[in-house]
C-alpha cells in the first residue's frame, strides 16, 4: 500500500509518499480501507516541529483524521464487520469519562502513526460507525474537529436554546460550532479576518458577522451586538493573548471553551475571576462523546462544510492550501480520486 511519512526536518519536502506491506489484523483490529482524511492545524504543527507534546517521531505517518470503509477483521473483532463504514478516534484510547494523560500520549498522527495511508489498522475499540448519510470525505472530517467542537458546546454545562455564541474564524472547529450552535437553536456571532470570508459566514447560517481588520475594537462590537451583555459562550480557537478578548467578549457566569494554539502570549486572570468566568480546557473528546455527536448529525442530517477536496497525489497541496488560510470549513484528501 501507499502511504506518507514525515521524514528529517521541517521543510516543503519533508512529507513524502512511499510504500508498506498491507497491514494483517491481529485479533481485536480493523483493517480500514481509507476513502478519505481531512486536515486539522494540528497538522501544520506536527508538519513545522512545532506540536507540544514532545515533537513527533521520525518518518511518522501523519494526520489524525481519516474514514473508511473496513476490509478485515481479527478473530476477536466483534464490533464491526467487514463493509462497515468507520472513522477512527483521534485519542484511540480515550474512550469515555474525564480525560486522562495518557490518551494525548498517542493520538494519531501525533504521538503514533496517523491515516494518511490506503490501509490502516484501529483497535477495534478506536473506531466508530459514521452516518449513513454522510460520504466518505464528510465523515473524514468529524473526528477532530467536529469533536472538538461538540465537547466545547455540550461536554461541559451545555449550550441552551437562545444563547450567544461566539465564533472565531471559519475554519475548521468554529463551523462544526456553527452547525452544532444551529441544532441547539443558539444564536451566533461569528468574528473572521478576512473580509471576503463575511458573505460566506453569513451564507452558512452566522447570525453576525464581525470582520476583524474593520472593528478597532472587537469584544465591544461583540458586547454591542449582545445589549452590553457579552456572549454565553467562546469558542476560542486563537488562544495565547487573544482570549483576553475572548475574555471581554463574555458575560458574567459565562464560559470561555480553551482550544486554539494559533498564538502566543498569556492573559490576565482578574476579569475571569471577578465576573465569574468558566474557562474550560478542551483536548478534542472521547468515543462516547463522538456516538452522541453521530445521533445528533444523522438527526439533523447535518453536512460539514468542505472547502477543497485533493487527491492523496496531491497531499503536499493540500497542506500548503491550509497554510495559506483561504479555506472556509474543511480541507480533505480523498483516497482513489483521479485528480486535485
Ligand atoms: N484543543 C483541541 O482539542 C483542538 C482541536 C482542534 C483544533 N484545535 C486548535 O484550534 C485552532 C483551529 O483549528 P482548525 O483545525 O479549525 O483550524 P483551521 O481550519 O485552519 O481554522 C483556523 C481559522 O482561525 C481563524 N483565525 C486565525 N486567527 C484569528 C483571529 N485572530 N481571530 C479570529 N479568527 C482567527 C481563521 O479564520 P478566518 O480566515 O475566517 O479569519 C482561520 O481560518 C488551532 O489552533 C488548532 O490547533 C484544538
Amino acid at each position: 500500500m501507499r502511504l506518507y511519512r514525515l521524514h528529517g526536518p521541517a521543510g516543503d519536502d519533508r512529507l513524502r509518499l512511499t510504500e508498506a506491506p498491507d497491514p494483517q489484523p491481529g485479533p481485536r483490529d480493523v483493517l480500514v480501507r481509507m476513502g478519505a482524511v481531512s486536515l486539522n492545524y494540528r497538522d501544520l504543527m506536527v508538519f513545522d516541529g512545532r506540536y507540544a507534546h514532545g515533537g513527533v517521531p521520525e518518518g511518522l505517518v501523519p494526520c489524525s483524521d481519516g474514514a473508511g470503509e473496513v476490509i478485515a477483521v481479527g478473530d476477536a473483532v466483534d464490533r464491526f464487520v467487514v463493509g462497515d463504514r468507520v472513522a477512527g478516534l483521534f485519542m484511540p484510547r480515550w474512550l469515555g469519562g474525564p480525560y486522562e494523560e495518557r490518551y494525548g500520549a498517542d493520538a494519531l498522527g501525533g504521538g503514533r502513526d496517523g491515516v494518511l495511508a490506503e490501509q490502516v489498522l484501529f483497535d477495534q475499540e478506536a473506531l466508530v460507525a459514521v452516518p449513513d448519510h454522510l460520504s466518505q470525505p464528510e465523515a473524514a472530517t468529524l473526528p477532530c474537529a467536529a469533536l472538538t467542537a461538540w465537547n466545547a458546546l455540550f461536554g461541559g454545562r451545555p449550550l441552551l436554546p437562545g444563547e450567544d455564541v461566539l465564533l472565531q474564524g471559519t475554519g475548521g472547529v468554529s463551523l462544526f460550532a456553527l452547525a452544532f450552535a444551529g441544532m441547539a437553536g443558539a444564536r451566533t456571532i461569528m468574528v473572521t479576518t478576512r473580509p471576503e470570508k463575511r458573505a460566506r459566514a453569513l451564507e452558512l447560517g452566522a447570525d453576525e458577522v464581525i470582520v476583524l481588520p474593520e472593528s478597532d475594537d472587537w469584544p465591544a462590537a461583540v458586547r454591542d451586538l449582545t445589549a452590553g451583555r457579552g456572549v454565553d459562550h467562546v469558542v476560542e480557537v486563537v488562544g495565547g493573548s487573544n482570549v483576553d478578548g475572548a475574555v471581554q467578549a463574555t458575560r458574567n457566569g459565562g464560559q470561555v471553551h480553551l482550544i486554539g494554539a494559533q498564538a502566543k502570549g498569556g492573559i490576565d486572570p482578574t476579569e475571569v475571576r471577578r465576573r465569574n468566568i468558566t474557562m474550560r480546557g478542551i483536548y478534542v473528546g472521547s468515543r462516547s462523546q463522538f456516538l452522541a455527536m453521530n445521533r445528533a448529525l444523522a438527526h439533523f442530517r447535518s453536512r460539514p462544510v468542505i472547502d477543497r477536496v485533493f487527491a492523496f497525489e496531491a497531499a503536499p497541496e493540500a497542506y500548503r492550501h491550509l497554510r495559506s488560510g483561504a479555506h472556509v470549513g474543511k480541507v480533505v484528501i480523498e483516497l482513489g480520486r483521479s485528480a486535485i
